[in-house]
């Protein structure tokens, strides 16, 4: 009976020891954020070794010839990171099976950077030909236009495939409005495995780059300075984009503004200083400071903490390039960003 109580004690204790090894295999996989699969740092070690100092030489070209361009970069990445996972679907011309998503509402007359990304491309297939996806380009791309307007660095990983499809469809239903309330808001980013904190950081990203009067003046005669809608509306500068954008139609879709006025062209924390200072230029980030919003706490504590802002926004973007990625014999490497090979 001993023997077996005793037979019976290593039994338990090697099923406990296999299932915790297991629990912590899975934890590991899943702690990657791409559901298993094989994105890694340095993926291109051996097949391209020069793929990162290519991207990051061509981004800072591009960005010494047009500033502007490496806030472009960084919203091209997300564009396409919320439209059915990071392959690339964002670059994809219209072919007879498929409308692409150039043209949905988000990225027509909006989107921009097509052109370096096909630079990149250009030089990386006459140094490595067929081995570096455009997904991965634009997620380094992302990462060093962030870099060379001040902002924090991080390991980008690597390893996705292009897609084989495009959907204008999808990036209208799935890419936040700039007229979004915060529900809204959160529920996009719940739909693709982003939380609020993860809305918030990534947001930050509006502390460079420019929006059309179109984006946002329609909202301009609701807005107002009352507490009820978070922090009092700054009514300079309300007055100054009434201003700005009080021409036609037309001309609205054409006139352009910051979304940081303060610091236009720098990666700093000044975006989350201008919400909590009332000065919002989106609706959309306005909602992330109004009444008693549950994402006002975070925008707060960016304001006053640039690091952790910086941290956080390194950590979401990991993530974000995280979404659904095809690896393994699941797409292709595309030839031309353009159209599937
Ligand atoms: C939270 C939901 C978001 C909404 C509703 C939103 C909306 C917009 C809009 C309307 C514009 C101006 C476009 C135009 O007028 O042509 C814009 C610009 C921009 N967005 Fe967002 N955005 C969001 C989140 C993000 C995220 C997550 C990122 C990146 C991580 C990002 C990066 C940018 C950048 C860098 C620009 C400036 C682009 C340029 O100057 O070319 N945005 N966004």
């Amino acid at each position: 009976m001993a023997v077996f109580n005793l037979l019976v004690f290593l039994w338990v204790l090697l099923a406990f020891a296999a299932s915790t090894s297991n629990y912590s295999f899975t934890q590991a996989c899943f702690n990657t954020d791409n559901g298993g699969a094989s994105l890694q740092i340095d993926a291109y070690y051996h097949t391209c070794p020069d793929a990162e100092r290519i991207i990051y030489s061509k981004v800072e070209e591009a960005v010494m010839n047009d500033p502007w361009m490496a806030a472009s970069l960084l919203r091209l990445h997300f564009h396409d990171c919320f439209v059915n996972g990071c392959d690339a679907s964002v670059l994809l011309d219209d072919t007879s099976t498929f409308v692409g998503e150039k043209t949905a509402v988000p990225n027509l007359n909006s989107l921009r950077g097509f052109e370096v990304v096909d630079a990149i491309k250009c030089e990386l297939e006459s140094v490595c030909p067929e081995m570096v996806s455009c997904a991965d380009i634009l997620a380094t791309a992302a990462r060093d236009s962030v870099v060379l307007s001040g902002g924090p660095g991080w390991d980008v990983l690597m390893g996705r495939k292009d897609g084989l499809s495009a959907s204008k469809t999808d990036a209208n239903i799935n890419i936040p409005a700039p007229n979004s309330d915060l529900n809204t808001l959160i529920t996009k980013f719940k739909k693709v495995g982003l939380d609020s904190t993860d809305m918030v950081a990534l947001s930050g990203a509006h502390t460079i780059g420019l929006a059309r009067c179109s984006s946002f003046s329609s909202s301009l005669q609701g807005r107002s300075n009352s507490n009820s809608d978070g922090p009092a509306l700054d009514l300079e500068f309300l007055a100054s984009l009434k201003q700005l954008c009080s021409s036609s139609v037309e001309s609205n879709n054409a006139t352009l503004t910051a979304l940081d006025l303060a610091t236009p062209a720098t990666f700093d924390n000044q975006y989350f200083i201008n919400l909590v200072s009332g000065e919002a230029l989106l609706p959309s980030d306005q909602a992330l400071v109004a009444g008693n919003s549950p994402t006002l706490e975070i925008v707060e504590s960016y304001a006053i903490d640039p690091l952790a802002f910086f941290e956080d926004f390194k950590r979401s973007m990991v993530r974000m390039g995280s979404l659904s990625p095809l690896t393994g014999e699941n797409g292709q490497i595309r030839r031309n960003c353009r159209v599937i090979n």
